[in-house]
């Protein structure tokens, strides 16, 4: 037998009757979320939107769901359907994709849905999917499985944890994280693959937490290596997390007559094409340059953000609009921005509001 084979049928040898007892347990606790037909639906005929199961994965990717849900309702209102998002303005999605963070996200959102939309259809497979801008194996997965049925696999960090626990992994973590995915992969049942992809989402959201999981009510126990050793909450064991170098730089609030000055920021790179505050270079130095066009400004205070790579801390100054800005700069009503700001350049300009 070959080793994949040998993996697939160890998992469904060991996970026997975990599939049925999962889906049962999603058909009484489902979340009723707005990008989800519910529980047994398909098996009725109702057919999901993969426009809506792909715009909620990629939103969900980095984000909660309660933080996500009004984003979700917003495109959907503004842009019901895969080609509306294609048509839309650039600076219309990224302001309104703005406090979701991860903004290449937000641009590949854009060339994503005009792809599909110059194709006239979305690819209806997981390997169809990966070659779509922004969807990397783990979307791909969500959607061929939540929107069209295939019996793929969906591990994100959730899932690790769920899973990490059920097997007990004590291995080197990439390793693990391996023999994960394709343990639940053989997992997968063939005929309710979405179903078993939102649940796993659900029972790691609301019992399988990552601190204090509640055993008691999990209806996976009985699978579950790391319950019966009765320490569940030690997995995943994952080696220790690096600490965030931190860069230093100062932002800018200058206000004229009608409103505070921003600009949209170099397509790529760092919050490309999002608005932008003035600011200096983000640097290690703790104590950076003012800029050489800002005089006669007041400190107000520092904001901090964190990035994926590093966290940021911003000397907040402000300044009236006699400040010789440089080009590229305009003046723009201060709630309408604030509304389009990524979280480091809102949070500058409510200290200083
Ligand atoms: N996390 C990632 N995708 C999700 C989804 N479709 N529903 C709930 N939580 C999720």
């Amino acid at each position: 037998m070959a080793k994949r084979e040998k993996a697939d049928s160890a998992a469904e040898a060991r996970f026997e009757g975990l599939p049925a007892a999962l889906l049962d347990w999603y058909g009484r606790h489902a979340r009723s979320l707005p990008w989800r037909i519910g529980p047994g639906k398909r098996a009725e005929g109702v057919v999901p939107d993969p426009y809506r199961v792909w715009l909620a994965e990629i939103m969900l990717q980095q984000t909660t769901v309660p933080h996500a849900a009004g984003y979700f309702e917003t495109f959907t209102r503004t842009w019901p359907t895969v080609e509306a998002l294609a048509g839309a303005e650039d600076s219309d999605v990224m302001a309104a994709w703005a406090g979701l963070g991860y903004y290449a996200r937000a641009r590949n959102l854009l060339k994503c849905a005009r792809e599909v939309t110059a194709r006239g259809s979305w690819p209806r497979t997981e390997a169809g999917l990966r070659d779509l801008p922004g969807i990397g194996p783990y979307t791909a997965g969500a959607v061929a499985a939540l929107a069209f049925g295939e019996p793929a696999a969906a591990v994100d960090g959730n899932v690790d944890r769920v899973f990490s626990r059920l097997m007990a992994t004590k291995g080197d973590w990439k390793e693990e994280k391996r023999r994960i995915a394709e343990t639940v992969k053989a997992t997968v049942p063939g005929d309710r693959p979405g179903e078993f992809a939102e649940a796993l989402m659900d029972l790691g959201a609301t019992v399988c937490t990552p601190k204090r999981p509640n055993c008691l009510i999990c209806p996976l126990r009985d699978w579950c290596a790391a319950y019966a050793e009765g320490t569940p909450d030690q997995y995943p064991i994952k080696p220790a997390k690096k600490t965030k170098p931190v860069r230093y730089g100062e932002v800018y609030v200058v206000r004229g007559p009608s409103g505070v000055a921003v600009e949209t920021r170099p397509p790529h790179g760092l919050l490309g094409g999002m608005l932008g505050l003035p600011t200096t270079a983000w640097l290690q130095d703790d104590r950076p340059e003012r800029a050489a066009w800002m005089t006669g400004g007041s400190e107000i205070g520092e904001v901090k953000h964190v990035f994926t790579h590093f966290e940021l801390r911003l000397l907040v100054v402000t300044a009236g609009d006699t400040a010789a800005l440089p080009q590229g700069y305009g003046f723009k009503d201060e709630e309408t921005v604030g509304a389009a700001l990524p979280s480091a350049f809102r949070k500058a300009l409510k200290l200083a509001s």
